[in-house]
């Protein structure tokens, strides 16, 4: 049977367009979906949009729209940017729909069942922004939110609590038996610090003082607190508690499945502390780790909505393309930490991967084998002394590619991948193919070269399938190979001859200038 590999990203707010910190979050769950599926592994890959909330109504009000009415304009063009990323999402949610508010309302009637919800009043700091509460000892030294830092409003509600305190020593027992549920490791330090040691308080579960939410089926007068509803997202797209569950019984309800939820780290905090509680009192596993990423940052700090300074992913994809952005995600930002946004890395990252190194490498190879062999070469028989030490580097390659990609180390696979680029690299340079093509006798050294460059090409553009979508398929059609299944990928020799067909450079060098112009002017906006 094949293995199971549930993955997940937040859902987004719906509260504007999206920026390239989403995008970020969405291509390295992309990233690992199709690597999962890669290896074989029967994958399901989810996100949505979490379209509940007073920020949400807020919103709307403030260009005078009906919630729902703002949320689908955005909820659309939020599809429609993944539709161009080409993210191969599975499912996406949205907490609006009937499925999931239906299986909400069940999953706040069995709490209430079970008694691990009860009626109380709730005074304290709001922050509307983040939709939480703070205690005063929580607020930061101006009295501000704590999180984002913005002025919070007191308020008296009457409120539903969960009764956090009831699972806190098991959620801290789960902790130790699982190491590795949250990464990275510092991260669970920070909740064990700020938020358990110090006693988890029960948690305001409900809203009296808006309506754009959930309705408690028992007390109609309340709605269900977003986070709540966000939450159960993660299971209510696999139909929990509806009539047909058997997505959640493949995809969650059974410790087969390797479940992975990638959050970014402002919000770790609910999806290690009271999202396993919510589902501990709801008698159903847990996932296999909450992996906490960096942001994204900018010169003036985390990129974001609410601060305006964001970059826009359809101003680079329109010009760059998906690779591009995608390259630049996945290794230029160390999974777990902050990485940094400027136009001028961009644009590095582009010439210098993309173009120098991966780029001319298929390019001069391509271009050597039309002009020396008129595009058709096969295995000429002959070794030369660089090419075991090539064929160990590529086996290394490939075993620290699969640890890292295991391990979801994602930055750390596409560094391996660019490593073996660069022997690649060095073995033209070593082997000098233009000097022997000079010499009508040295005919058979040449063509090994040749065929341990396509070869060496064709482990990479396997390696590279889940991270450069475009770039990788269009190796495999100047090295006009049709078969790029991963099984092969261990056997240097796989390949016994190549017929090349010469196309477009991969990615054109770009001039820092004009791209600093088109980067950092308005134009296109
Ligand atoms: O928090 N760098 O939604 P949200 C990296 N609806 N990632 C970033 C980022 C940045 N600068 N900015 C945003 C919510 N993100 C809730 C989630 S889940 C049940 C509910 C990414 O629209 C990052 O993954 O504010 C972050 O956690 C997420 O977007 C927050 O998106």
């Amino acid at each position: 049977m094949k293995k199971k590999f549930y993955i997940t990203t937040p859902i987004y707010y719906p509260s504007d367009n999206l920026h390239i910190g989403h995008c970020y979050t969405t291509i390295i769950a992309d990233c690992l979906a199709r690597y999962k599926r890669m290896r074989g592994y029967d994958v399901r890959f989810l996100t949505g949009t979490d379209e509940h909330g007073e920020k949400l109504e807020k919103a709307a009000l403030e260009r005078g729209m009906e919630p729902l009415t703002y949320i689908d304009g955005i909820v659309d063009n939020i599809k429609e940017l993944w539709k161009t990323l080409e993210i191969s999402n599975d499912d996406f949610i949205r907490t609006t729909q009937t499925r999931h508010k239906e299986a909400v309302q069940k999953i706040f009637t069995k709490f209430l069942e079970k008694d691990d919800v009860y009626l109380g009043k709730y005074e304290g700091n709001y922050c509307i922004p983040c939709e939480s509460f703070w205690t005063d000892s929580q607020l930061d030294e101006d009295g501000n939110c704590p999180d984002c830092h913005r002025p919070v409003e007191y308020r008296v509600e009457e409120s539903y609590f969960f009764k956090m305190s009831k699972y806190v020593d098991r959620l801290v027992k789960y902790y130790q038996d699982h190491p590795t549920f949250i990464e990275p490791k510092e991260r669970e330090n920070e909740m064990l610090t700020n938020f358990i040691n110090p006693g988890l308080e029960d948690l305001s579960v409900s809203r009296t003082s808006f309506a754009w939410g959930i309705p408690i089926v028992e007390n109609p007068h309340h709605v269900i607190y977003v986070w709540i509803d966000a939450l159960a997202n993660y299971i209510t797209a696999l139909g929990y508690l509806s009539d047909d569950d058997s997505l959640f019984q493949k995809y969650w309800n059974n410790d087969d499945v390797e479940i992975l939820q990638l959050v970014g780290k402002e919000i770790v905090r609910f999806h290690t502390i009271y999202w396993p509680i919510m589902l501990m009192s709801l008698g159903i596993r847990l996932p296999n780790k909450v992996y906490g990423h960096g942001w994204l940052i900018m010169k003036d700090g985390k990129m974001s909505k609410s601060k305006g300074n964001v970059v826009k992913p359809e101003k680079l994809i329109s010009r760059y393309g998906n690779d591009a952005l995608r390259h630049y995600v996945l290794s230029q930002i160390i999974l777990g930490n902050d990485g940094t946004y400027t136009p001028e890395l961009f644009i590095d990252c582009v010439n210098t991967d993309l173009a120098n190194k991966l780029g001319n490498l298929l390019n001069r190879t391509v271009s050597m084998v039309d002009k020396y062999f008129d595009g058709h070469i096969k295995d000429s028989g002959i070794k030369n002394e660089f090419d075991e030490k090539l064929v160990q580097q590529a086996h290394l390659t490939l075993k620290n590619y699969e640890s890292c990609m295991d391990a979801y180390h994602i930055d750390k696979a596409n560094h391996e991948i660019f490593d073996l680029v660069n022997a690649l690299n060095k073995y033209i340079d070593d082997t000098k193919p233009w000097v022997l093509g000079k010499d009508e006798t040295k005919q058979p050294e040449l063509e090994n070269v040749l065929m341990s460059l396509c070869r060496g090409i064709y482990q990479v553009g396997i390696m590279l399938q889940p991270f450069l979508l475009n770039a990788s398929a269009k190796i495999f059609e100047q090295l006009n190979v049709s078969d790029y299944q991963y099984e092969h990928v261990y056997d240097f020799n796989f390949n016994k001859e190549f017929n090349v067909v010469k196309g477009e450079p991969l990615f054109n060098r770009l001039d820092v200038n004009e791209e600093l112009n088109y980067l950092t002017g308005n134009e296109n906006e």
